[in-house]
């Protein structure tokens, strides 16, 4: 007999899909300092503004029951893991456009994101925008390394052990 699979909503799924593709999009059109001065990444910018949108709603579904009761991962152990995993990665999911936010203030570059003016979140100063840009930088290459991890469990319990993981996240 078939087994009803516990599935996400569908405004999750769209999300974390969308949140998905934006997220490497972002990396891909991503510059170095110097250039985003010169040459701003558009793009880049947008792509990063509307994964952090999309985590008001994501978080909004997921406290209204958007997701399905977790699955047993064999130990207890093992499922702080998956927690912990899926908790940092929301939260990278919010530090990393903050923190590039912060990073374009700091550089005095102006964001136009279809006629709405980001309005800066810190003074912009001539010379070096310190560490903060760096965190960016690096949350940039964490996130990236992380899903890229995630994607993998993903494949691998769906297709190695079979426990229909990805069928949970389907659309
Ligand atoms: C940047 C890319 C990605 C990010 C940031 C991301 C983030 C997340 C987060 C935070 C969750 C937890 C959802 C919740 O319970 O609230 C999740 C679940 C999930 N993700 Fe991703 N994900 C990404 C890419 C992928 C990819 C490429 C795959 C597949 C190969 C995938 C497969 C899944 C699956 C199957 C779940 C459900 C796990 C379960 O509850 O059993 N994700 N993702
Ligand atoms: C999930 C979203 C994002 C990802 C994955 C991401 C990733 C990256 C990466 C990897 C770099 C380094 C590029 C290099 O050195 O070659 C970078 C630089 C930068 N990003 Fe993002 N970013 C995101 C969102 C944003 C947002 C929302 C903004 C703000 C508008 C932003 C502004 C910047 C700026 C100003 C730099 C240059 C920082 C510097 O001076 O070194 N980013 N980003």
């Amino acid at each position: 007999m078939e087994r009803k699979i516990a599935k996400y909503s569908t405004l999750m799924i769209a999300i974390h899909w969308l949140t998905a593709i934006l997220v490497v999009a972002a990396y891909l059109l991503s510059e170095g300092g110097p250039r985003v001065a010169t040459d701003p990444p558009f793009w880049h910018f947008v792509c990063g503004f509307a994964v952090l949108a999309l985590l008001f709603p994501r978080l909004i579904a997921r406290l209204l029951g958007g997701a399905p009761p977790a699955q047993d991962a064999g130990s207890a152990l093992l499922n702080t893991a998956v927690k912990l995993g899926h908790g940092t990665l929301y939260l990278l999911l919010a530090a990393v456009p903050l923190t590039g936010w912060y990073s374009v203030s700091k550089l005095g570059v102006p964001v136009d994101l279809f006629g709405w003016t980001v309005p800066p979140i810190a003074a912009a100063v001539k010379g070096n925008i310190g560490v903060i840009a760096n965190i960016h930088q690096i949350g940039g290459n964490v996130i990236l390394i992380l899903a890229g991890m995630h994607a993998a469990m993903g494949l691998w319990h769906q297709f190695i052990r079979h426990d229909h993981t990805l069928e949970r996240m389907r659309p």
